[in-house]
């Protein structure tokens, strides 16, 4: 069985980027590979270091938000990242395969090192040691249970390139070691926001989160962009360049092709099928809310569930960083 390994930062919630970028992706596979998902603590501290509560707190949304979106926990280890003490040192022994401006080219590294300067200026005072290498730290979490594939938004494609460049040099020094791991990408690998932004993204403030009650989902649905050129209620109108239908479409909406006829004949208005939207969208959150709401009445079971995750997936790195040792001639006492 091949194994699967992805994951997020615990830095706030879950929206629909997460969801149709990669999570509806996990899972559908959950069941045929032997699926890890992390909670990337350590990696959300390289962005976070001067606030742990933050991280701290986020763990468990993140957990809850997993579990709400389908993460079968008899299917899937979720596990949180600081607790496997073999990635630090697995990302010790690649920092030594990366060169630093390698490292200064990943294309999201350098997107993420431009908003930091738009702070913090040119100086470079925001780019630490430890967030110029987490894609080091990244690959050690893909191999520490040598993982095949890993589903991901396309965001994280430069990173996974890295994780290959590293572990094939790793491969041709130390020996055959680890497997090379394969993006897998969904169908929709990036969602625009209702505000027509080509990204739904924190950062832009147009999330729909996967936890968002119907008076928040009115709310951000009643000021989406729809067609600029549609003035009154019957005119007709193009769905195509409307954020609303594109919503209509992403959420698979059974009532699409008349959606798109009324509006292309002005037989429908701006305000119905936004309506119609939020009805759609309550429907499609609900078994995802009902499913939170299940587990945040039970902490000690989200917790059992996060210790259980968390120990398979120290068995398995254990193992494979046995090898490691072996191949890298440090296992001096054996
Ligand atoms: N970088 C990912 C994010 O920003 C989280 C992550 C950490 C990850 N380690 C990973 C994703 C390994 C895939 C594989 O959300
Ligand atoms: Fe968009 Fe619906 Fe208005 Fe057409 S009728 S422009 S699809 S909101």
């Amino acid at each position: 069985m091949k194994t699967i390994l992805t994951g997020d930062r615990p830095t706030g919630r879950l929206h629909l980027g997460h969801y149709f970028g990669s999570l509806e992706n996990r899972v559908k596979m959950q069941y045929d590979y032997d699926t890890y998902i992390l909670i990337a603590d350590v990696q959300a501290l390289t962005d976070n270091f001067n606030n742990p509560e933050k991280v701290r707190q986020n763990v468990k949304e993140l957990a809850l938000d997993y579990l709400a979106a389908g993460i079968d926990p008899k299917q899937a280890h979720i596990y949180i990242q600081s607790l496997i003490p073999e990635v630090a040192e697995l990302t010790v022994y690649f920092s030594n395969l990366v060169t630093v401006p390698r490292l200064y080219r990943n294309p999201t590294t350098k997107y993420e090192i431009q908003q930091k300067q738009a702070v913090f200026g040119k100086e470079g005072e925001g780019i630490t040691y430890g967030f110029l290498g987490y894609p080091v730290s990244q690959t050690a979490d893909i191999a520490c249970v040598n993982s095949n594939i890993v589903p991901v938004g396309d965001d994280q494609l430069p990173h996974i390139e890295q994780a290959r460049e590293i572990l094939r040099k790793f491969n041709s020094i130390y020996g055959e070691t680890f497997n090379i791991p394969e993006p897998c990408l969904s169908s929709t690998p990036r969602i625009k926001g209702l505000d027509g932004n080509e990204k739904m993204s924190k950062s832009l403030n147009n999330c729909i989160y996967l936890s968002d009650d119907e008076e928040t989902i009115s709310k951000k649905v009643m000021s989406a962009v729809t067609d600029p050129n549609k003035i009154r209620k019957d005119d007709p109108a193009n769905p195509d360049v409307c954020m609303v239908y594109y919503y209509h479409k992403l959420i698979r909406n059974p009532n699409i092709s008349t959606v798109c006829s009324e509006c292309k004949n002005g037989e429908r208005g701006c305000v119905y099928c936004k309506r119609e939207l939020v009805r759609a969208l309550m429907e499609f959150l609900r078994p995802i809310q009902e499913r939170r709401k299940y587990y945040e009445d039970k902490p000690e079971l989200v917790e059992e569930i996060l210790k259980e995750g968390t120990e398979a997936t120290k068995k398995k790195a254990e193992e494979v960083m046995k090898r490691v040792r072996e191949n890298m001639k440090l296992d001096y006492f054996e």
